[in-house]
């Protein structure tokens, strides 16, 4: 049995600002699971911070014209006031531009070094003449030599997840300037991670209760053998390697990293005024330390730093790494680059945090990828939290404070029914318990909302509008038991929608007991209760269009093809070969057609590339019938920024050739979709 846990969230690069895909990956769950610990009366610290080093933060320096340092200021500050916005409630969010922290990290490194564990090697690294410096990590893209993905990064790629050196990538150019780089000899040190393997393995075969998604990668990963990683850069933003002679290198941002929750963790103890206690939280067997990731960051956090923690001695390896699988919008990969993201800061200036806690909270990528869609928040608003939560907290404390002047009413004899109800307040507590120490926050949720479900139902099949005149002892029983179970939800919905359950408990002048006192009377009779506001309203539909629109006014819009046809149009313009290569061309199958209603041009086409099949709008109901186009394999636009006509959405562009007489033909291919023309 442990005495206490600590649990880190993954430090967010502060590149650029949080988007619900970070939340869903690390901050909600960790903050779920932390809410609930702590109304459990468990010792639970939790601890975040920013990521501030690595190219993620230089090359968002570059592309801004600005400084790393002022990069990192402006995003710490963001998005530390977007998670206080959203209820996540860190007990320390720290940065690893502390001094405090290149200290640690410094020490970990020296501590390492001095145990004769580095490797140092001189190798050849790709570097870029133009650009005058070597290229590590996200400096170089190419194709992935494990799953042929063409935009895989140095350190790794984002499609199938392996983790890369840059001189692995095949056809790699920089990022800087676009240049084929050279060869060129430079040193550094290595983690021999080959050597940790066997412990890993052993340790990893102790973890029977992981998540299956993350066992499933980390012993992926042993399969194909650990190899050296270099722990250094040639960079000068970062921790300085603390050795003589290493002028203009810095640690790998991903050994520093993960030493930044020790480093948050001691300025939390000095906050406190206690600063040796982060080594309890760190060195004591007895305390239980968990990951928050996302499934990007697994092989940092189940192989790389244990190794090293196990290596240095001092520290406590983590009992469980429930990392999440990735969260899409609208069913597309979110991407900063395109725009194609729900960003926190823009979310609360629309809604309410709490909302999207519940909502988000119900769609967790936990096991595989999630989606989240602007309708379906909507709708788990609208038909779970106002039409039942909200509903039964509503009509308990308007009818109680209506025909009971708002005091908890005397029960007479509890019956059957009032029984099952209140026996349920208990065993539906220990259900949901059940759901957060296995980290299945979405189950827990569920079974959070099946309580209020359960009371919108007793309420219901009461009938205390009729009661009130036929039995009126009946009547005030079943809204004695209403008043317990609209208690006992405030108190159980408490991790998941901190704010609102505060709101609530003020209408019940309930202060709220601990997770497992959640039984029996938690209201007496006569108890004053004071109805407020309306918790949670129902969500009209123009709000949810609006964000829709913005969604997608973020994108460039595809122009629609004219139906002016000029004959033998001029030439334009002479262009780059770059600006011609930015164009990915590929071949599309038509796979379905159909006109789009209300409008006299528009057809709507599913188009199969081979890796994925999109919906693309074509100007083309003139020229073509929908039986036409279908089975016909034809050239595609694949990158066009997406985009919505009438609603619908457009995601590419569809290639025809014109006649001299304006008819569009179609141009046909024989190849296979998805290949490129080039
Ligand atoms: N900044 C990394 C990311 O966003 C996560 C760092 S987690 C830590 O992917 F362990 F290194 F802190
Ligand atoms: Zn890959």
């Amino acid at each position: 049995m442990f005495k206490r846990t600590l649990v880190t969230a993954a430090l967010p690069y502060a590149n650029g600002p949080l988007h619900l895909g970070h939340l869903a990956g690390a901050y909600l769950p960790s903050d779920l699971y932390v809410r609930y610990k702590r109304l459990a009366g468990e010792d639970i610290v939790f601890i975040c911070g920013s990521d501030e080093h690595g190219v993620a933060i230089t090359i968002a320096a570059e592309k801004a014209g600005v400084k790393p340092q002022d990069i990192i200021d402006k995003y710490h500050t963001i998005n530390k006031k977007a998670f206080e916005d959203f209820g996540i409630a860190f007990d320390y969010y720290g940065r690893t531009s502390s001094p405090v922290h290149h200290e640690t990290s410094q020490e970990f490194f020296t501590n390492l070094h001095d145990k004769g564990i580095f490797k140092q090697k001189e190798e050849e690294q790709l570097f870029d003449e133009k650009a005058g410096m070597f290229l590590p990590d996200r400096y170089v893209k190419g194709t992935c030599p494990v799953c042929g993905f063409e935009e895989a990064y140095g350190d790794q790629c984002e499609k199938c997840g392996s983790s890369l050196s840059p001189s692995e990538l095949k056809n790699p150019k920089s990022t800087l300037t676009g240049e084929t780089p050279i060869l060129k000899k430079t040193t550094h040190w290595y983690l021999p991670l080959g050597e940790q393997q066997a412990f890993i393995e052993s340790w990893i075969n102790t973890k029977t209760d992981w998540k299956s998604n993350v066992l499933g990668q980390v012993k992926s990963w042993l399969t194909q053998g650990l190899a050296d990683r270099a722990i250094t850069r040639d960079l000068n933003w970062g921790v300085k390697v603390p050795l003589p002679h290493s002028e203009g290198k810095v640690l790998y941002v991903w050994l520093d990293a993960p030493i930044g929750y020790i480093s948050a963790t001691k300025e939390w103890a000095i906050e406190q005024g206690n600063p040796d206690l982060w080594k309890t939280y760190w060195q004591d067997n007895d305390t239980r330390l968990l990951h928050f990731i996302g499934k990007d960051n697994i092989v940092f956090h189940c192989i790389m730093f244990p190794s090293i923690l196990k290596t240095h001695g001092d520290y406590i390896l983590p009992d469980n790494v429930p990392a999440n699988e990735f969260l899409n919008l609208e069913g597309k990969k979110f991407s900063t680059s395109r725009g194609w993201a729900v960003w926190l800061h823009e979310y609360l200036e629309a809604f309410d945090a709490d909302l999207l806690r519940y909502a988000l909270g119900s769609t967790l990528p936990e096991l595989k990828d999630g989606d989240f869609s602007w309708k379906d928040f909507q709708l788990k608003n609208n038909s779970e939290l106002a039409d039942i939560f909200g509903n039964f907290i509503f009509r308990t404390l308007s009818f109680v404070t209506r025909y009971f002047d708002g005091k908890v009413p005397v029960p007479a004899l509890l019956n059957d029914d009032d029984k099952n109800v209140l026996a349920e307040i208990e065993s539906t507590g220990k259900r949901i318990a059940e759901k957060y120490e296995r980290f299945q926050f979405k189950d827990a949720i569920f079974e959070t909302m099946s309580l209020a479900r359960l009371g919108n139902k007793y309420f219901t099949d009461q009938e205390p509008w009729k009661t009130r005149k036929t039995d009126p002892e009946r009547c005030a029983t079943s809204l004695y038991v209403c008043s317990q179970l609209v208690a006992a939800l405030s108190v159980y919905f408490e991790p998941i929608m901190p704010s609102k359950m505060n709101e609530l408990k003020a209408q019940l002048q309930f202060n709220g007991v601990k997770w497992n006192e959640v039984k029996g009377e938690l209201l007496q009779a006569g108890h004053q209760l004071s109805l407020g506001e309306i918790l949670f309203a129902k969500i009209e539909d123009e709000r949810i269009d609006a964000q829709l629109e913005k969604l997608h006014q973020t994108t460039t819009p595809v122009s629609e093809p004219s139906s002016e046809a000029i004959n033998y149009t001029p030439v334009k313009e002479a262009i780059e070969f770059d600006d011609f290569a930015k164009l990915d061309l590929r071949v599309g199958k038509i796979v379905a057609a159909e006109a789009v209603p209300k409008s006299k041009k528009l057809l709507k086409l599913q188009i199969e590339l081979g890796f994925e099949t999109r919906q693309i709008l074509s100007g083309v109901s003139e020229h073509f019938k929908p039986e036409d186009l279908i089975g016909k394999k034809v050239p595609i636009v694949a990158n066009l920024k997406p985009r919505t006509m009438l609603g619908l959405e457009s995601n590419g562009m569809v290639l025809f050739s014109e006649s001299p007489d304006g008819k569009l033909v179609l141009i046909e291919s024989d190849n296979l979709p998805g290949t490129t023309i080039s």
